[in-house]
């Protein structure tokens, strides 16, 4: 039994106002939970840290509810079972979960995805074979459609999903033009990830710099961030362009000055090139893609896609990865190493 076992628990402590802050986040100790007929006990060992929760933590509708002052912080894990209620599973299978940022997590065994360590390593669960690959393959493939010959733009170009996007669409025969914070990101973003070009947002001449890259036009525009940086794509689009509205991360700490006339002026392009726009969800599209672990895991292995993590180490280490992604402080998946397997 582990009922001896405490349980560190980040829990959320007080709504921000604009950028998360350190009283954002209290901490807990809860006993370990006992295990119930169909549950497994896990033991968190890498936890994923994703702009999302920043979105959960104001009250207003959204596509997630928003987060209750004193409720554990939510979040995929790999995990390692501890003890099992469940035929499915046993100690010491790898599983991906909703594992939270904390030290265990008790969840329905139907709930959890088993992770074979012999397709890739432990950690993709929570990069390109997790949620994160599958919101990039899904969105690029289901909404953009990308065609070979095709320009397709992707914002946040250098963070875990949208490294992912520019990959995806160079392996469908596209131009890959990437848009990310400062000059190192980009250099990465191309020499790492192997993007065409990649433009940097915060540049005096971005909009500029950003037609240059992309000499044909745009058809297709993965957006993760929204405002400005969005602006400066509308006036490139090709006719018939489509948008796949992923994320709008500029937005999401509420401090972002609204233009009153970009509506206006976007949606006048939307008029004139007859732009396709979509919001999508990742869990909204996964019965559209049986295919992707296999797929995923077959571009991992030949190296058309790479996947890199922004690794840090240590419960403690939970809040300032969270935090430093926001901020930009990532290149590729931000996840935390709270344990090592058994
Ligand atoms: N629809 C879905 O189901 C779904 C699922 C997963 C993720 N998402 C969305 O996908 C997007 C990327 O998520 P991710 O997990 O891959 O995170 P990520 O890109 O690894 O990290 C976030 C990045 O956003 C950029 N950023 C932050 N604030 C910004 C601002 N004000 N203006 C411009 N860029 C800013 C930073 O890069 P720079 O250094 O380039 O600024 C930062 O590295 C987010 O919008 C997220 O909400 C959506």
């Amino acid at each position: 039994m582990t009922t001896a076992k405490t349980n560190r628990q980040h829990v959320f402590a007080a709504r921000p106002q604009g950028a998360v802050g350190a009283d954002t986040f209290g901490l807990r100790t809860t006993p370990v939970p006992a295990v119930e007929p169909g549950t497994i006990l896990c033991r968190n060992l890498w936890i994923s840290v994703d702009p999302y929760l920043r979105l959960k933590m104001h009250d207003r509708e959204s596509y997630t509810p928003p987060l209750q002052i004193g409720e554990p912080i939510p979040g995929r894990s790999v995990a390692q079972v501890v003890e099992s209620g469940d035929p499915a599973f046993g100690p010491g299978d790898l599983v991906a979960i909703q594992g939270g940022w904390q030290d265990y997590a008790l969840v329905r065994a139907q709930h959890a995805e088993a992770v074979d360590p012999a397709l890739a390593a432990p950690e993709s669960w929570l990069g390109a074979l997790g949620m994160t690959g599958f919101t990039a393959y899904a969105g690029l493939l289901g909404i953009g459609q990308p065609k070979a010959g095709e320009t397709v733009v992707v914002s946040a170009a250098g963070g875990a999903v949208g490294s992912l996007v520019g990959q995806i669409a160079r392996a469908q025969g596209c131009r890959a033009v990437g848009i990310a914070g400062g000059a190192p990101k980009c250099a990465s973003v191309v020499q790492d990830f192997g993007f065409d070009a990649c433009v940097d947002y915060r540049a005096d001449d971005y909009a500029a710099q950003l037609a240059r890259a992309c000499p044909d036009g745009v058809d297709v525009y993965f957006e993760n961030v929204g405002g400005p940086v969005a602006a400066a794509v509308t006036p490139l689009f090709n006719m018939f362009g489509r948008i796949a509205v992923c994320g709008l991360i500029a937005q999401y700490d509420g401090q972002q000055g609204g233009d009153p006339g970009a509506l206006d002026e976007f949606m006048r392009w939307v008029l004139v090139r007859r732009l396709s726009v979509r919001g999508f969800i990742v869990y909204d599209l996964y019965k559209d893609h049986p295919e992707f672990t296999e797929t995923m895991a077959g571009w991992l292995r030949t190296g058309q896609v790479v996947e890199r993590f922004n690794r840090h180490d240590g419960f403690d280490q939970i809040v300032p990865a969270f935090t430093g992604m926001l901020g930009g402080r990532n290149i590729g998946k931000s996840i935390v190493r709270i344990a090592d397997p058994a």
